[in-house]
């Protein structure tokens, strides 16, 4: 057995004969003498070995990187001025006196030291190497910590560890579901969960009162750096509190984990109203670091004769809304078409703009492709809403609302970043009143958060105009990702039946899909709510990392693979007779 863990050696063992168990993380021969820093979990420790012990010297000069040894020896100081300040075990070495190789290992694929010149597939497809790099070790022990500190937290709080199950059926969280075939009930499918939405209001039904899960999600959509196919969630579900009590709830846990694991102080979160958020910063998780907004310009530029202005200005589902970047006069005519072509990803059509040269000159002291449009009276006027000053420049959108928000709202985010205008570390803040729908391009309206969320208001208000009704969910954003979100859910039947109603769910539908909740609610459902937080996201945001990827053990790329064990894979053509599937092949 070890004695120590390497990473663990200091000044105090000086003197202590220890054993060390680890990889061999390089080996140097320097004029006779064999240094070798041993890795462990913990760090690494370098291992002298001299040529008076000639068996372990000679054992030492064979060893390669990744070798995993034994090593038996005395720790003493390092000869002075040989000391690494960069190294927790830097003021000390251990003097080899016994090694034995435990296992050999092949040249790996790439070396820990050089992981940036190989490929993130390279990595992936030897994640088991890849997780020996200390930076990664670091990150997944923090999750561990924080999945700790969490679990802590809501047990003191009174939160029971309910386990729900994996092979279910579809939970309506707005993304496509996994589906796996039945062997014994022929051409059923069960699908995973995307969360575990409906047993946890079962849960509550059955009178658990407080429930959390450290739960796997799992949805089939379109991947970005902040998400995965499969997921983790911190969820959680309470009886009879309502919005203040759950969000406060929450709330403590994530400031109690950033003190505790960070000693940040994220101090009382913000809440903002849904409208809110879009109307200033085009998004509903904004990013509140950067101190910058949108400003809306439609009232100035309704009459102009610049059509691509002008329309969406008197479209009721239009906006024209500008942005303005202090000191930004200095961007080139290159970084604006940048610009433009990042807005387009978006569905902008263009981005307007203009340089704030010499206000005192006019529209002579406007730099622009469509002052000449707009007019001297109507660009002054729009310089004066913005507060503009000479050296500003001011970018526009005009379009669907939608379009210009995404678009102005990711500029917005872009600039800050690119401009270094973010003002401090951390923003977290709520985002609340939600609108209860959200309208599809066909004119159907769909849940914006899911169908179980309570409306603010009665089932007869709801069924009477819709489209403008509230909910009571609530989102929690740190630096413009969202963290997490939950509701107040619908408890009763009526408003249940009311809420399938506006969303075009039958009642045959509804008993199909979610029979299993509609009864549950005739038998004394309490009043209940929660909320469920991305694990992932809240240890990369905490770790300061830039993708998921980086704090998941066995990530999956962008198109869902797993490279490491090559799944999804093929299956043999006797476990799909015995499954009844019989694959469409495209010619
Ligand atoms: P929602 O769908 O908002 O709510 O998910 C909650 C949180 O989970 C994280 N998340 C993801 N993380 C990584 N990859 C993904 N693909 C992914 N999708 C979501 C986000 C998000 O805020 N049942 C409700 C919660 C509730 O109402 O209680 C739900 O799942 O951080
Ligand atoms: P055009 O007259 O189409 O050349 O456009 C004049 C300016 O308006 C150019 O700088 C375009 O990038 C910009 N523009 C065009 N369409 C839009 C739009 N929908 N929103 C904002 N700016 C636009």
């Amino acid at each position: 057995m070890r004695s120590h863990y390497c990473g663990d050696l200091r000044k105090e063992h000086i003197g202590e004969e220890i054993t060390l168990m680890g990889w061999v993380h390089r080996r140097r021969d320097h004029g006779g003498v064999i240094f070798l820093d041993v890795r462990d979990r913990e760090g690494i420790a370098q291992v002298v070995f001299d040529p008076d012990r000639e068996e372990s010297f000679n054992l030492a000069d064979s060893v390669r990187n990744e070798y995993v040894i034994e090593v038996k020896g005395k720790v003493r100081a390092r000869p002075q001025g040989t000391e690494n300040p960069e190294m927790p075990t830097g003021e000390i070495e251990v003097l080899g006196h016994e090694l034995k190789i435990l296992n050999r290992a092949e040249t790996p694929p790439f070396q820990l030291d050089e992981h940036q010149q190989v490929g993130e597939d390279v990595r992936l497809r030897n994640r088991f190497i890849d997780l020996r790099r200390p930076e990664i070790q670091k990150k997944l022990r923090f999750r561990s910590k924080v999945t700790h500190a969490v679990r802590n937290y809501l047990e003191e709080n009174g939160f029971l560890d309910i386990e729900t199950p994996i092979l279910t059926r579809a939970t309506p969280e707005g993304a496509r579901d996994y589906l796996v075939p039945s062997r014994t009930h022929e051409g059923c499918f069960f699908a995973l969960p995307q969360s575990p939405q409906l047993f946890k209001q079962l849960l509550m039904v059955s009178g658990f009162d407080r429930y959390y899960q450290i739960a796997k999600c799992f949805r089939d959509e379109d991947l970005r750096a902040d998400r995965q196919p499969e997921f983790t969630q911190i969820d959680i579900e309470t009886s009879f509190l309502g919005e203040q009590e759950i969000m406060a709830l929450a709330e403590g846990m994530v400031r109690k984990l950033f003190k505790e694991l960070l000693d940040i102080d994220l101090g009382e979160f913000p809440t903002m109203p849904y409208s809110e958020a879009m109307q200033r910063y085009g998004s509903d998780k904004p990013d509140l670091r950067i101190p910058l907004e949108l400003v809306d310009v439609n009232d100035l530029v309704a009459d102009v004769d610049f059509k691509v202005f002008a329309g969406p200005a008197k479209d009721p589902k239009g906006r024209v809304a500008a942005l303005k970047v202090p000191g930004g006069a200095e961007l080139t005519r290159k970084i604006i078409d940048d610009y433009t072509k990042f807005v387009g990803i978006y569905g902008a059509k263009g981005l307007a703009w203009i340089k704030v040269n010499a206000l005192e000159n006019g529209a002579e002291g406007l730099q622009s492709p469509i002052v000449k449009f707009l007019g001297e009276e109507v660009a002054l006027k729009i310089m004066e809403r913005l507060g503009a000053q000479n050296g500003d420049i001011v970018f526009f959108g005009a379009d669907k609302a939608n379009i210009v928000n995404e678009a102005l709202g990711a500029l917005r985010v872009k600039v800050g970043e690119d401009l270094n205008m973010i003002e401090k570390n951390w923003a977290p803040l709520w985002v609340v009143d939600f609108p209860m729908f959200e309208e599809l391009e066909d004119g159907s309206l769909t849940a914006l958060h899911h169908p179980f969320t309570a409306p603010n208001c009665s089932p007869e208000q709801l069924l009477e105009a819709p489209q403008g009704k509230l909910s009571r969910a609530y989102d929690m954003v740190l630096n413009g990702t969202e963290l997490g979100g939950g509701s107040v859910r619908i408890h009763d039947q009526a408003m249940q039946r009311a809420v399938f109603k506006v969303l075009g769910i039958s009642d045959e539908e509804a008993e199909e899909k979610f029979g299993f909740l509609l009864n549950a609610l005739k038998y004394g459902a309490p009043p209940h709510g929660g909320l469920a937080f991305g694990l992932d996201r809240l240890i990369m945001l905490m770790t300061g990392s830039s993708s998921i990827r980086e704090v998941i053990a066995f990530p999956k790329t962008q198109s869902a693979a797993c490279l490491l064990t090559d799944a999804p894979g093929e299956v043999s053509a006797s476990a799909l007779r015995e499954l009844n599937i019989k694959l469409r092949k495209t010619p």
